[in-house]
């Protein structure tokens, strides 16, 4: 179910000119719902201007300090930024619905693991949760940030990591890179390419060593970066990562076109959701199972609607489908027949999926 729950901005600031910070008040019978992984966001919806906007932001803080805050950062003519960073104060109501996302992975205090996290802007929220919370929980594991801002003012939560790195001295290492300001040290200046690449995993990165790696940022970086370190020899699989997209690939667009000619008329869909069967038929008017599932009158978790969220993610449990894009789940993830029901279009005339997954 796309359960809402109405929460309370407990706290709301500024952490830079153009992003705010909120928390949110978890009444005690709520906290048991609201409890999280770090690495996982909240879905907030709002009513703007009679128009029903949905946003997915990462949660910055870690499980163990009980509490939930967002950072949002102000994109230009962004509805829903707009509203949070211009009009919402404390006392204010919110629609948020209860943590989700697979960004991460599970903790344990005898794990002695080297992460690497590359960051850049808002893309810090999440790294910072996971950051937290595996310094805190496997006293025998290490980090490294590599993280790109425009300029020193505009660094996201630099007072919260400095304090970090000197509470785990020598377990947390911070490189910032800027794009608008010029440093002393040219390795530091710009986004990360190729001459920054060969130099860092040269120097910082230690390859063979290296137990996970969490990239958080613009498509291009996330996809030059990964594949940078697949090249140099990291296993493919060590590579977890969330993104902002900025715009379809080719790929992607042939994929989609290939998928909008797709005959779903009659496809018979049942969805498995909150231990209860929904079936419906699908029409000529929707190419995906989510939307068709809305408009059959299912209600259903989702939020960005852009296969990048991961919020509306089900499994196939018979027949099968094609996603047209799909920014958010992993390979193997996808083995094991998850999908973003958003992008989902049937392939065989009966599929049946699961949300309770
Ligand atoms: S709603 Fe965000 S991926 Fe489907």
């Amino acid at each position: 179910m796309a359960d809402f729950y109405n929460l309370k901005v407990a706290d709301i600031y500024k952490e830079t000119e153009d992003t705010s910070v909120v928390t949110f008040d978890i009444p005690s019978e709520l906290q048991e719902v609201f409890k999280f992984r770090q690495g996982q966001h909240l879905t907030l919806k709002a009513d703007i201007n009679g128009e029903d906007i949905r946003r997915s932001y990462s949660l910055c803080t870690s499980p163990f300090e009980n509490q939930w805050k967002v950072a949002v950062k102000q994109i230009h003519e962004g509805k829903f930024s707009t509203y949070i960073n211009q009009k919402v104060k404390v006392g204010d109501h919110l629609d948020v619905m209860s943590p989700s996302g697979t960004f991460g992975v599970n903790c344990n205090p005898d794990n002695a693991k080297n992460y690497l996290f590359f960051a850049a802007g808002s893309g810090i929220t999440p790294v910072l949760s996971m950051i937290k919370t595996h310094l805190a929980v496997e006293p025998n594991s290490t980090c490294k940030l590599f993280y790109v801002n425009k300029t020193a003012k505009s660094i996201i939560f630099k007072e919260e990591l400095e304090q970090l790195r000197n509470k785990y001295f020598g377990r947390l290492e911070i490189y910032y890179f800027l794009t608008k300001e010029r440093r002393d040290i040219e390795l530091f200046n710009g986004r990360f390419d190729d001459d920054k690449m060969k130099v860092l995993t040269k120097t910082f990165i230690d390859i063979p060593d290296t137990s996970e790696v969490f990239l958080c940022g613009p498509e291009q970086m996330v996809n030059f970066v990964s594949n940078y370190l697949v090249d140099a020899g990291l296993p493919k699989e060590l590579i977890h990562f969330e993104l902002f997209v900025t715009g379809l690939s080719e790929e992607d667009i042939k994929r989609a076109e290939r998928l909008a000619k797709q005959n779903v008329e009659g496809t018979e869909v049942t969805i498995v959701d909150g231990g209860k069967e929904f079936q419906f038929t699908m029409t000529k008017e929707y190419d995906n199972i989510l939307d068709a599932a809305l408009g059959a009158g299912a209600d259903l978790p989702f939020a960005c609607k852009g296969g990048v969220c991961s919020t509306c993610k089900c499994q196939v449990v018979e027949g099968a489908v094609e996603m047209k894009i799909n920014y958010a789940l992993e390979d193997k993830e996808i083995a094991q027949n998850y999908v973003l029901s958003c992008q989902a279009v049937p392939t065989t005339k009966k599929v049946v999926v699961d949300f309770d997954v």
